[in-house]
Order: C-alpha cells, then sequence, then structure tokens
C-alpha cells in the first residue's frame, strides 16, 4: 500500500482500463482546474507554475466531478453504507446519543506539501514525495495523496472521532484496478484514558516515560494503552467488513509499515479464492497528536479505499466504469437510490474486442529505467479511458553496447486498448498510437525503435 515500508509502486501486474473519448461530459470542468503556461487555477485560485508542476489538463477536469455525491453512484454508495455502520454502532454516551464520528465529504483536495506529507511525518527524502509519483502544482500545492492530509487540520479543529471521503491523486500504473483519481476515506478516533478504559473507576494514565519505540508499541505509550486501542481498531473495522461483506467474510490482519502510524497494519479479505488487501490503519504517532493540540489524548486512524471495496462488493471489474456516464452503467444502480443496501451484482453489457500496440524504445537507463509513470502518464493524455492496460513485455541488454550507451538497454511495452461502449477502429488507435510514440520520444528521451 501507498506510503508502505516496501514501495511497491511499479504494478504492472494485472492488466487494465481509462478516457477522454469516453463519456467526458460536456462541460468537464465545472469545478475543474486550468493548466497554462504560467498557473494552473483552481476554484478561482492561482498556483504559479515551477519546476515541480506535473498536474495535467485531463487530471485537472477530474476535480469537482464529485462522483461520490451521485446517490446512485457506487462510489456513493459504498461511502453511505460506511457511514450507516459507523453512525449505527457508535454514537456519543446520553443523553445526546448523537452519531461520534463527524463525516466529511466536501473537503477540496488542493493541500499543501505539508499537508500531505509533513504533518504526517514523512520523511523528506521519502519515494512517496517522488514527483513520478504524485501531481504536484508547484513546489508547495499538490492533489492530495490520500485523505489522510486532513488529519492534522481536523485534529487541530478540536475533532475526536471523523471521517473523511474525497478524490485522492496519485501517478501509477494503467491496468483494470488502476486509475489517476480514485477515492479514499480516512477515520481517525481519539481516546481520553476514560473513553479508554470506561470499567475502571481509576483510569490508568495512557502515557509512560519512554525513549525508544519497540516493535510492539511506540516509547510513550503504556503498553495497556496500546492494547486497547490495537483492540478497539481491529474489531472496529472487522465490524465494518462484515457490515459491507457479511457475517461469514474471512479476514486477515498482517503487520505494516506507515510512517505516521505505529504500530500499523493492514486488513485482508478473502474474496473469490483470493486474499485482498482492502486498507490500512494504526495507532497515531503520539507526535501528530502533540502536533494538532490533542497531546492528552491517543488515537487510532484507518484509511480505505473505495473503488476497490465497491468492485468487489459490486463485482465492476474496471476501474474506468467509475468515471463513465453511459447509462448502461450508472442504471444498473437504480434499485439502490432508495435502498442503500440494495443488492446489486453488475452485469457486463459489452464484450469488445482488445486492440493492442506495442511501443519499443531504446534507453541509457538498464534495469532502473525511471520513465514508467510518464508513460503511463503520456498514454492517459493521449488515449484517455479508451487505454485499458499497459504491460512491460521485453526487455534486453544490447550485447554491443556498454551501460551509458545510448542504446543500451531495450524495452517493450504493450497498448491494450478497449472501449466497453464501442469497437474502436483500427485508425484511430493508430493515430493514438503515433502520438504517444511522439511524446514517449520528445518526453523520455528514449530512441523509438
Ligand atoms: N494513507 C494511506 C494510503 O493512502 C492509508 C492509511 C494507512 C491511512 C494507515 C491511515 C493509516 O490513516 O493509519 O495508503
Amino acid at each position: 500500500m501507498y506510503l508502505a515500508s516496501t514501495i511497491t509502486r511499479s504494478c504492472l501486474r494485472l492488466s487494465s482500463r481509462t478516457s477522454t473519448l469516453w463519456n467526458r461530459p460536456a462541460s468537464s470542468s465545472a469545478g475543474g482546474g486550468t493548466l497554462t503556461d504560467t498557473h494552473v487555477e483552481i476554484n478561482g485560485k492561482q498556483y504559479a507554475v515551477d519546476g515541480i508542476t506535473n498536474a495535467t489538463q485531463p487530471l485537472l477536469d477530474k476535480l469537482g466531478q464529485r462522483l461520490h455525491h451521485n446517490p446512485i453512484h457506487p462510489l456513493h454508495l459504498i461511502k453511505r453504507r460506511i457511514h450507516e455502520y459507523f453512525e449505527k454502532t457508535y454514537r456519543k454516551p446520553n443523553p445526546s446519543s448523537a452519531p461520534l464520528f463527524t463525516c466529511l465529504d466536501d473537503v477540496h483536495p488542493v493541500v499543501t506539501v505539508q499537508q500531505n506529507f509533513d504533518e504526517l511525518l514523512v520523511p523528506a527524502d521519502h519515494p512517496a514525495r517522488a514527483k513520478g509519483d504524485n501531481y504536484y502544482l508547484n513546489k508547495d500545492y499538490l492533489l492530495r495523496a490520500h485523505t489522510s492530509a486532513h488529519q492534522a487540520e481536523f485534529l487541530r479543529s478540536g475533532l475526536d472521532a471523523f471521517l473523511v471521503t474525497g478524490d485522492v491523486y496519485r501517478r501509477d500504473c494503467v491496468d483494470r484496478t488502476h486509475y489517476p483519481c480514485f477515492h479514499q476515506m480516512e477515520g481517525v478516533r481519539l481516546y481520553t484514558s476514560a473513553e479508554l478504559f470506561p470499567n475502571e473507576v481509576h483510569p490508568p494514565s495512557l502515557f509512560v516515560e519512554g525513549s525508544e519505540d519497540t516493535a510492539e508499541r511506540q516509547s510513550t505509550h503504556n503498553p495497556a494503552t496500546t492494547e486497547v486501542l490495537e483492540k478497539e481498531l481491529k474489531s472496529t473495522l472487522e465490524g465494518l467488513v462484515r457490515h459491507l461483506f457479511g457475517a461469514d467474510i474471512k479476514t486477515e490482519w498482517a503487520g505494516e509499515y506507515f510512517p505516521f502510524t505505529h504500530p500499523s497494519w493492514e486488513l485482508n479479505i478473502y474474496f473469490q479464492d483470493q486474499w485482498l488487501e482492502v486498507l490500512g490503519c494504526g495507532i497515531m504517532r503520539q507526535q501528530i497528536l502533540d502536533q494538532a493540540g490533542a497531546s492528552s489524548k491517543v488515537g487510532w486512524a484507518f484509511g480505505v479505499g473505495l473503488e476497490r471495496l465497491a468492485m468487489i462488493l459490486y463485482g465492476i471489474p474496471d476501474i474506468r466504469f467509475f468515471w463513465t456516464t453511459y447509462h448502461r452503467f450508472l442504471d444498473q444502480f437504480e434499485p439502490a437510490r432508495n435502498d442503500i443496501n440494495a443488492q446489486i451484482q453488475f452485469t457486463p453489457f459489452s464484450k469488445f474486442a482488445v486492440c493492442h500496440k506495442d511501443v519499443s524504445f531504446w534507453t541509457t537507463a538498464g534495469k532502473d529505467f525511471a520513465g514508467e509513470n510518464d508513460l503511463m502518464e503520456i498514454a492517459r493524455e493521449e488515449a484517455g479511458d479508451l487505454i485499458e492496460w499497459i504491460e512491460k513485455v521485453d526487455y534486453f541488454e544490447n550485447p554491443k553496447a556498454k551501460p551509458g550507451d545510448a542504446k543500451f538497454s531495450s524495452y517493450c511495452y504493450r497498448l491494450n486498448f478497449r472501449s466497453h461502449e464501442r469497437q474502436l477502429l483500427n485508425t484511430e488507435i493508430n493515430d493514438i498510437q503515433l502520438r504517444i510514440r511522439a511524446k514517449v520520444a520528445d518526453k523520455l528521451g528514449v530512441i523509438l525503435r
């Protein structure tokens, strides 16, 4: 998972999906952004372009589409189902017994580098900050790469329990489960000592003197604090997946690493004969709470990808579907308009053939070719949602060349194009392919073969 210790972002593993031609609404810039030579403009605010700027116009067009606010959109349904779980299960004590968690789902996706990384203790040299993995507006601002970016501001505003849902943006591979804009929900819950140990007449201190963290706990956390927080976190999230997938769903916890939590875990569920990772979570770093003025409390946090859950729950095979306005997709979710828990299984409505084209080139890079995400981006820019997946199909080193020679190593990527709505024409794909080739030669510093 993102920001995890082993960065496995290069993901030419599965296959598929996405498009410009593919049903972008006529006016896609409602609430979107505009890129000019000198600035990026979003919501009337201008961000001066600098050497770091890499947000693209197609991406800026996604801003403000508010998919998860459309009452029959599967992302909306998932969001509501999660809200429903938290509302039903967690209430403030009597007499108010109001829902404990505040639900925020309209928080703007432009954040500062400080919010996205620094306030979450992501080290200055952490690979998650790379330009190749994010959409920067300039050196100070980016499109949030995760909803964790809002933890600190809502803690500072005094909230103790909240859920933040929003669109997040990452440069990534092209396949059926990855899209440069997707949706996450962040959950945070803080506790005082009395809240964490409700049955103790004299609740223990949450904290101890400490200097070094161990694998099991943060140094200043009382072992009992960590133990109860872990139990509360895990039972909350196991309850959530049972609420979504049914009481029989098999779950498994695995240790993880995130800069903002310790200890950290991921939750896997067993679905259709395989284990699938569905969320990351952990005990919040006390430094984050201290910085946000909540030093007397402790807390846990989690982050979950909504497309992933919706794809599993509704059997949606390709992430591009979330962006279509084609009625044959959204019509299938009509039954949920009046019942968010309606049982729906998506029925594919098309089986158009894939059309593939290869792009091969020489590079000096050897095995360390760093331009893979740039290639993905170029393909998305030129093909929009017509590109389904991209896979590396060949690599070799030229026996007659030395490292550093222009023709030292050869890469071949297969670009697979398909629309779910119509058969693509060879001529249109040829045109797209030519434009991709030209941009690859121009932008990646490689020699086309
Ligand atoms: N922000 C992480 C990501 O995007 C997910 C995550 C992991 C959120 C652990 C959390 C957490 O709040 O505690 O991959």
